[in-house]
């Protein structure tokens, strides 16, 4: 079976276990949860388990901290599928595995996700526990899932799975800054930040670690960038938010480990959750508007 069809077969799957077959459960919203940060499902109301050893096709994640469930239900009223962790190429996975889950997403119809991570902080002036809104990315990876054949069919949108498109606004403005009011209702504000992707497993070194704020990076970490770029290939609009778990290596006083990084995650996820409660409304709000605007046109 190719790709495309494995992950339509997912989708269908998921699809008869988490939502009534009907064209009201879109417009819905997409939630990756990173290392640490899965509790943020428990603020799901009406929650429907679906384990990915269950789902076909799907990949297992084998980090500590990475529950591997997909937990479908209302965040504050508003439809959400949420991805209770995630697989990582640093665990052996080719980078089409590493990004079938976005694939599934998009197969659902969903035409927004949140990507959340556990990131090392580069710039100066981060905190242990702070949330940041990515504005870009850099692709330190050494490899991009779109790589061989392109397959339109994942152009779930006008304009989508195309062969080449444009990167400019990987995270959408307008969910930016709707992140920053719904932060500043929590009592918090929101930095921006630039996150560089590697391929890790291994934090850096602190070479590494000025070289990359030498190029523009504000943040480090192992994930998201993959899955933002099939995300843009389907014409999914996305928001990325990093949680600073640790000062990059060479910057704090001790040495990194991923205990560190976990329990950082897991301070910080009421947080998290407060923020996406007031986000999903806002971001709802704008994807019917856009729902509308296209019907009339
Ligand atoms: N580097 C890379 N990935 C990470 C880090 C880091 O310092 N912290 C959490 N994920």
């Amino acid at each position: 079976m190719n790709y495309f069809d494995q992950v339509s077969e997912a989708a269908a799957f998921l699809r008869s276990r988490i939502s009534p077959p009907s064209a009201t459960f879109a417009p819905c919203i997409g939630i990756v949860l990173g290392s640490g940060l899965g509790a943020v499902a428990d603020a799901i109301t009406e929650p429907a388990v679906v384990p990915y050893a269950e789902i076909p096709h799907f990949p297992q994640s084998t980090v500590e901290g990475h529950s591997g469930c997909i937990v479908a239900g209302q965040l504050a009223g508003v439809p959400v599928v949420v991805m209770q962790g995630r697989v990582h190429f640093y665990e052996g996975y080719t980078p089409l595995q590493v990004t079938f889950p976005m694939r599934v997403l998009g197969a659902l119809g969903l035409r927004a996700v949140i990507l959340t991570n556990a990131a090392g902080g580069i710039e100066e002036g981060y905190r242990v526990g702070q949330l940041v809104a990515l504005s870009d990315h850099i692709n330190f990876m050494g490899w991009n899932p779109l790589t061989g054949p392109n397959e339109p069919r994942f152009g779930f949108t006008p304009d989508a799975g195309l062969r080449f498109f444009d990167m400019t606004e990987a995270y959408s403005k307008r969910f930016r800054d709707f992140a920053k009011e719904a932060a500043s209702g929590e009592g918090f504000s929101l930095k921006e930040g630039v996150y560089l992707a590697t391929p890790g497993p291994c934090f850096e070194t602190p070479a590494e670690v000025r070289a990359f704020r030498g190029l523009g990076a504000t943040l480090v970490g192992m994930s998201t960038v993959p899955e933002t770029i099939v995300a843009r290939h389907m014409g999914l609009e996305v928001l990325g938010i990093s949680c600073v778990t640790n000062l990059a290596a060479g910057l704090g006083k001790t040495q990194l480990n991923h205990e560190e990084v976990f329990e950082a995650g897991r301070q910080v996820e009421q947080r998290l959750a407060g923020l996406l409660k007031r986000l999903a409304p806002k971001i709802s709000a704008a994807l019917c508007s856009d729902v509308k605007t296209e019907k009339k046109q």
